[in-house]
């Protein structure tokens, strides 16, 4: 199997993983020959990647941290609950600042998301995580536009985990990272024309207007499982930054994780949402949502470490390159040059991930510097001293 940019997929090729709806329904299933009209439905729905099956990279089998199945009944779980809070905020006519007081104050805007729901959908996922013991992000998700709030909820919470598990975390402790991680932006219902909208494209009004969105998600949250402190709490600081300079409350936070605190301190940065944060920024960079710019896994974590200590936590930064697979099987990659010279603009496809030199790992080249197809020759990148490899995305 192997990831191409959409661009380059043509009729007639087969899709190697399914895809789903924002709803979490089946829409193209594995196996199909893309046609024309399927072409233009995954252009119509804003995937940029895709997984395709051929006879050259069919031993290339992309390791995956939850299954589709999995990641389907999260999204459709996810759909529901917040569906239902769209719902009920959609029947209260007022204006967003005051919704806040609504959110605080008002009985009929309690219990408006379905918890046992949301209970069910990060039980799934977290035992999911466990279950399958794949302790590195070593595929590329597959973004498209119209399912990105879920695709963004269900990474960044797979992501959370993962990187949890780094400190240690148990399954309880997961379990409330992963929930908060599914809710961090639940708040950005109460305005939806916002809401949708790319952060980097929104006016100084409409920005300002959503750095309340912690605020109403942490009060939503409360409303409907007033016992949820640690879950809320995540949720109000995902925007906070260790130099005090987020959002909304600008307070500081220097947390060691794994340290343990049994109660959050609302004057410090709770050290779950450190690690929210960190994991909200790398998706964001990852889909485009940052800037409007794609970033590779490598050129993603490298922003965030340019970050270490004024934005994000430099603990929870150093778990995240322990996490991320840079050049992950089944990605295509140009060999922009080797100590040898042999392969210099080469193209390929990733076979083997390396762990311990993620910039050598075993690749399948099938076009020359020339950009003529060759027969697919299997190289192994760490018998080259240097190495500059570049994954196409
Ligand atoms: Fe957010």
């Amino acid at each position: 199997m192997k990831s191409l940019k959409l661009q380059k997929v043509k009729v007639g090729d087969v899709l190697g993983k399914s895809l789903f709806s924002e709803k979490g329904e089946l829409m193209l299933a594995a196996g199909y020959e893309l046609t024309q009209e399927m072409l233009n439905l995954l252009k119509k729905h804003g995937y940029r990647q895709v997984y395709l099956y051929d006879e050259a990279t069919k031993d290339i089998k992309p390791l995956d941290v939850i299954s589709d199945v999995v990641r389907a009944t999260t999204t459709k779980r996810l759909n529901n609950s917040y569906g239902e809070v769209a719902k009920s905020l959609d029947r209260v006519h007022t204006s967003p600042l005051h919704m806040k007081h609504r959110l605080a104050d008002d009985h009929s805007l309690r219990k408006i998301l379905p918890v046992g729901e949301v209970n069910k959908a990060v039980s799934g996922l977290v035992e999911e995580i466990l279950d399958n013991n794949v302790s590195l992000l070593s595929s590329l998700p597959m973004k498209s536009i119209t399912g990105k709030t879920f695709e963004h909820a269900i990474d960044t919470a797979v992501l959370t985990v993962l990187i949890g598990q780094q400190f240690n975390y148990e399954y309880k402790e997961l379990k409330l990272l992963g929930s908060a991680s599914l809710l961090h932006d639940v708040g950005k219902l109460v305005f939806p024309q916002i809401g949708e909208k790319q952060e980097f494209t929104l006016s100084f009004q409409e920005k300002w207007l959503m750095r309340e969105h912690p605020t109403y998600g942490m009060l939503i949250l409360k409303g409907s499982d007033p016992h949820s402190y640690v879950e809320q709490t995540t949720i109000l600081q995902h925007h906070e930054r260790p130099d005090g300079k987020g959002f909304p409350q600008g307070i500081k936070g220097d947390n060691v994780p794994p340290l343990k605190t049994v109660e959050p301190d609302p004057t410090r940065i709770f050290r779950h949402a450190e690690i929210l944060a960190v994991a909200n920024a790398y998706d964001n960079y990852i889909s485009g949502e940052m800037d409007g710019i794609l970033y590779t896994p490598q050129a993603a974590v490298s922003e965030l470490v340019q970050q270490a200590g004024t934005v994000y936590n430099p603990h929870v930064l150093r778990a995240l390159t322990k996490v991320i697979q840079f050049f992950p099987a089944g990605g295509e990659v140009m060999i922009h040059s080797t100590s040898s010279g042999r392969w210099d603009g080469f193209k390929g496809f990733v076979m083997t991930a390396n762990s311990q030199e993620y910039a050598k790992p075993v690749v399948l080249l099938m076009q020359d510097a020339h950009g003529n197809d060759i027969d697919p020759e299997e190289v192994d990148l760490r018998e080259e001293e240097q190495v500059q490899l570049e994954l196409i995305i």
